[in-house]
């Protein structure tokens, strides 16, 4: 396993010698590529001595061209990690610069790379810096957050990089994670091809009047997740999202926008019939408006009080479950207590094929964040995962979803 190691200029780039030494001690290949900054607060050759190979600091030395080119340096990196990462060197990643060496190989690799912030609490914190990094981690970027406690400059607070000894065992758990992707990834390849799954995502917003409307905390990061993980295993997706600000996955076979449960169902109505799976990650609106208006509701001066008359919407994903031609239907349950049994509830009372269990309100993963934590269940099967990306989830209850239709196939 090769590790591409980007010091940039910080204070702290002194802890990157024992991270090198760390790395090389548990049999992985190092080379170091530094930064002009970094090269003001330590000399190439401590890296150099460390890593047992050459210190790459140009992107226009010959000699150092001669021997791997960067284009080359950065296909032989399994694993690129910036640490420290400063705020500039953040900002450059961001905008995509290729004016060194470091910017240059993290344009042109596709290896996953971490970067490992370290700078003043007042530079971490501001506003400028948080976008830049809440752009990379969107991308991909693995982001170790910054410690809390004392600063080089005295000050106390966030911004200070994490002992080499945290980040060498985060990258060893990044690293594992990636492996165990990989072997689902091939190991649902070839069940996954070409089967077609139609996965819904999102809120539903039930129009009041034409300003105002009831909506919920859904961001559809989860049903994206899971669209991309199909995707990316060679399924054909079709993904039904309500109004999100997140982009879909590339090469989904056919994104459907709607806005309220309706039109969810309607396109569910459309598109279910030719499906193998149907997984209802979307958070429906249970009820819509009696009554929708098509002007503006007027506030009455004289009113203290208003109440509104709702009516239940269609329960989309128990009416596929109950089709004659159904496709296998995954519910999910979003709870705020007793979030096991609520689950197993719906499951039965739905009559779904399986049930994805995750916490929401105040405090919990569900809505909205990048991590999550789900329970898959069936009535005889009860599957924990740990705390994870999203994304990771994606694969992996479709890995698990793969487990449960061979066992079903199997007993038959
Ligand atoms: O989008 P994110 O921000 O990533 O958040 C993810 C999530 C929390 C929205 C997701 O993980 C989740 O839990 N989705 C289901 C939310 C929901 O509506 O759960 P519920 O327990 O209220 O509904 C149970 C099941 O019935 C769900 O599969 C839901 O899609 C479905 N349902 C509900 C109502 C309705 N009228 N029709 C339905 O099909």
């Amino acid at each position: 396993m090769n590790i591409l190691l980007g010091v940039t200029g910080g204070i702290a780039a002194y802890k990157s010698l024992l991270l090198t030494r760390l790395f090389v001690k548990a049999g992985y290949q190092v080379q170091v590529v530094m930064t002009a900054g970094a090269k003001e607060f330590i000399q190439p050759l401590s890296f150099q001595a460390l890593s047992g190979n050459p210190v790459r600091d140009s992107l226009f030395d010959q000699n150092q061209e001669a021997g791997m080119g960067h284009i080359e340096l950065a296909r032989w990196a399994d694993q690129i990690v910036i640490a420290p990462a400063t705020a500039e060197t953040i900002a450059k990643l961001r905008m995509g610069r290729a004016e060194d060496l470091l910017g240059t190989l993290c344009l042109v690799t596709d290896k996953p790379i971490m970067v490992v912030p370290a700078m003043n609490l007042l530079m971490w914190s501001n506003d400028a810096t948080q976008e830049n990094v809440s752009q990379l981690k969107q991308r991909g970027f693995d982001v170790l957050e910054p410690e809390e406690g004392e600063q080089a400059c005295g000050d106390i607070g966030s911004g200070r990089m994490p002992e080499p000894q945290a980040i060498f065992d985060y990258v060893q758990q990044k690293i594992a994670q990636k492996a165990e992707l990989e072997h689902l990834f091939l190991k649902g390849q070839s069940f996954w091809k070409d089967k077609r799954v139609l996965i819904t995502a999102g809120p539903t917003f039930e129009d009041i009047d034409p300003v105002r409307f009831i909506g919920n905390r859904s961001s559809g990061k989860m049903g994206f997740a899971l669209a991309e993980a199909a995707q990316k295993l060679g399924a054909i997706v079709t993904l039904i999202s309500g109004p999100v600000q997140i982009l879909p996955p590339p090469h989904i076979e056919r994104v459907v926008d709607v806005r309220s449960a309706d039109q969810m169902f309607s396109a569910v109505q459309k598109h279910y019939a030719d499906s193998d799976y149907f997984i209802s990650a979307a958070a429906v609106a249970d009820f819509k408006i009696e009554h929708k208006l098509d002007k503006k509701l007027k506030k009455q001066a004289q009113e203290t009080s208003f109440s509104l008359s709702l009516v239940q919407n269609v329960d989309i994903v128990a009416w596929v479950a109950q089709q004659k031609n159904r496709p296998f239907v995954i519910g999910f349950a979003a709870e705020t207590d007793h979030v096991l049994d609520y689950a197993k509830e719906k499951l039965a009372r739905k009559k779904l094929d399986a049930i994805i269990a995750n916490e929401v309100g105040e405090g919990a993963k569900g809505f909205e964040s990048d991590v999550n934590q789900v329970t898959l269940m069936t009535l005889n099967t009860v599957q924990t995962f740990a705390e994870a990306s999203k994304k990771s989830l994606g694969f992996q209850l479709l890995s698990a979803i793969q487990e449960l239709r061979s066992e079903c196939v199997g007993s038959n």
